[in-house]
């Protein structure tokens, strides 16, 4: 598709669709848990449709009136064996997440998935897994999909120590232990989002998380619930990072998730002298307005244990180092590597093409700014990675001529399938 250059300001008011990572849990909680669970506002993106329609296949009622999802769980053990393998699509998290809750189920399943999705590693999950009784094809320490997992009744409980700062392997052995005969540890490598903690506390689960460490008792009973899905602030990073770079704009973003697990783009924002207000702080709901406007930035460094509380911003977070004065540093995020694509060549590779100046390093980049953009020679491809193609779009916009084209552009729809609708929204409200 071509993309709009050359942005004259992005104003106006917008909703952000439902967080990718919560919709996916409360799907599997309320397929796992006793009786109903009613979600609303759940993303309606391609990732949250793969699991979906994997507890589908397992049997368990999903009803979708087009506004609310209702899940009619019946525990662990109404779970059953899916006719054929289930496509995960292009999404790690209901890999990963459905992973932890195949480990404990008393039958064999194959979880398959895209291009990008099949070279992403498993053995992250597939070795503690293994430690908790679980069979799990594949090489020990190189295990990708297609997966196949048999698993176990009686599941041990686990003492783990994580050894890379991951929510969806941390999430995959907390389903896994709800599941075990006895109570887990899990120590997390650095903090990471917390929904999962979060929600098992909501649907009735014991749980509790002391500084890194999570305990977990086995054999729990978990109960329907009611869930409010709040905006992703992933996505409304895109927004965020246009009104900060492009002139002549003010972007107010309504009811934008903010638990602190995932708030360090706001900090790397205000660190870099970007103009932001956070107002109508809903503790509750965890959520928030934040209004951005057009800013003059400094570049700064991110790193340790900021990085996952940013891991999948980093993408939009480079394009605007690049226009911020002096150097930006990220830092060990070698994470990245394992995205939906090598995310620091991808990212390095498509802004390069436009101007930008960053060296990619085995563990991040160096981005010098400010740099002036300008389209690139070549058609940008987002090689199936939806937040490269967001932030080609959002660079485009800093493009003063010619023309930018952006190759399989619907890989956009995996998190935010209204994302060109919302920019017309807001570039309309500059006219
Ligand atoms: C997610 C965790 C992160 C993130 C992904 C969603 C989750 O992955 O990048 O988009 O919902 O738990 P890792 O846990 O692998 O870092």
């Amino acid at each position: 598709m071509k993309l709009t250059i050359h942005s004259k300001g992005l104003n106006g008011v917008l909703s952000v669709p439902g967080d990718k990572s919560i919709s996916h849990r409360s799907i599997m909680f309320g397929a796992i848990a006793h009786g109903e669970t009613l979600i609303h506002d759940i993303l309606r993106g391609e990732d949250v449709y793969s699991t979906i329609e994997a507890f589908r296949a397992m049997g368990v009622q999903i009803e979708d009136d087009e506004q609310d999802i209702r899940v009619l769980g019946q525990g662990f053990k109404g779970l059953k064996k899916p006719q054929k393998a289930l496509d995960m699509g292009n999404s790690g998290t209901s890999t990963r997440l459905l992973s932890g809750i195949l480990a404990g189920l008393p039958f064999e399943t194959t979880l398959l998935g895209d291009d990008s999705l099949s070279k992403r590693p498993m053995d992250r999950v597939a070795i503690p897994l293994r430690l908790m009784g679980a069979s799990i094809t594949g090489e020990t320490s190189r295990v990708k999909l297609p997966m196949t997992i048999q698993g176990r009744s009686r599941l041990q409980k686990i003492e783990y120590t994580l050894p890379v700062a991951s929510a969806q392997v941390k999430s995959a052995l907390i389903f896994a232990a709800l599941q075990a005969e006895g109570d887990s540890i899990i120590v997390e490598k650095e903090h990471t989002r917390s929904h999962t903690e979060e929600m098992l506390a909501q649907f009735g689960g014991e749980i509790k998380v002391i500084g890194k460490t999570i305990y977990i008792p086995g054999q729990q009973e978990l109960k329907g619930q009611e869930v409010t899905v709040p905006g992703d602030i992933s996505s409304a990073a895109f927004w965020l990072v246009a009104a900060l770079i492009v002139e002549h704009s003010k972007v107010t973003l309504k009811n934008v998730g903010i638990n602190e697990t995932r708030t360090g783009i706001l900090e790397v924002i205000t660190a870099m002298q970007g103009l932001l207000e956070i107002s109508e702080v809903d503790e509750t709901a965890k959520s928030a307005t934040v209004t951005v406007r057009t800013s003059s930035l400094q570049g700064t460094e991110i790193s340790g244990d900021l990085i996952p509380r940013l891991i999948d911003e980093l993408p939009i977070i480079a394009l605007l180092a690049t226009q911020a004065n002096g150097q930006t540093i990220i830092r060990d995020a070698a994470e990245l590597k394992v995205k939906e694509t090598d995310r620091i060549a991808v990212v390095a590779d498509v802004l390069n093409a436009m101007g930008a100046k960053i060296t990619p390093t085995d563990d991040g980049m160096i981005i010098e700014g400010k740099t002036k953009l300008h389209a690139p020679q070549r058609a940008i491809n987002t090689l199936g990675d939806h937040r490269i193609g967001m932030m080609a779009a959002i660079a485009a916009l800093l493009v003063e001529e010619g023309e930018m084209e952006l190759e399989r552009a619907e890989a956009i729809k995996t998190s935010y399938p209204q994302f060109f609708e919302d920019l017309n929204h807001l570039m309309k409200k500059s006219q």
